[in-house]
């Protein structure tokens, strides 16, 4: 298995290694350096890409670079030896202890371009206001997250919910 769709599986299996002691390199699923930072986070001592590299060219081993720097330096971490191991002990939240509380998505006006593709929520709770800027309905949003991940811009993002958006829920 390869590419994007394995990197929770690696996530996941570099969380369970990480008390054995061993030196791991994290391999599968990396495609940019966000996801590579999380494997270091995790414990893996370097990252390793195929995927990443046949779909966009070598020329992503600069990019790759460039994007670590920034993420340290936003960080204030001096050295990816900082980074390594940074999310240790205990990464995964077992799933009867994650919260109850439901977020909801909100649009930052400012970055959103007005495409329209959060309004695909597959609850319909997304619509586009006069201005094109998308609003959510606390009454029909899941907290499933999925606009967010239809947005390129970044203009959407999950945040918790006021009071009166968590007492919209239908099923509170
Ligand atoms: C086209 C292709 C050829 C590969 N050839 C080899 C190989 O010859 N030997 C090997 O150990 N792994 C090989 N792999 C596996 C990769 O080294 C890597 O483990 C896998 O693609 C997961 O990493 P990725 O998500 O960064 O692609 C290959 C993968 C792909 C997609
Ligand atoms: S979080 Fe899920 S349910 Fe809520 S608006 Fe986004 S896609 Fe729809
Ligand atoms: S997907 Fe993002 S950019 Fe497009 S309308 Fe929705 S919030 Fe705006």
């Amino acid at each position: 298995m390869s590419g994007a769709g394995v990197t929770p599986i690696s996530n996941l299996t570099l969380a369970k290694v990480a008390d054995l002691g061993v030196v791991v390199s994290g391999n599968g699923g990396p495609m940019d350096y966000r996801s590579a930072a999380n494997f270091l986070a995790l414990g893996a001592r370097t990252v390793q890409f195929c995927s990443a590299v046949m779909k966009y060219g070598v020329g992503v081993v600069g990019e790759l670079h460039s994007g670590l720097s920034h993420l340290l330096e936003a960080r204030g971490l001096g050295s990816v030896a900082e980074l390594i191991g940074r999310a240790l002990p205990g990464p995964v939240t077992d799933f009867m202890q994650l919260p109850a509380a439901k977020q909801i998505s909100h649009a930052e006006a400012e970055l959103c371009v007005h495409c329209g593709n959060c309004t695909r929520c597959p609850y319909l709770a997304i619509a586009l206001d006069a201005e094109g800027v998308p609003h959510t309905d606390p009454e029909r949003c899941v907290g499933c997250s999925f606009c967010t991940l239809m947005c390129f811009t970044g203009a959407l993002a999950m945040r918790d919910r006021t009071p009166e958006e968590a007492a919209a829920l239908r099923e509170s």
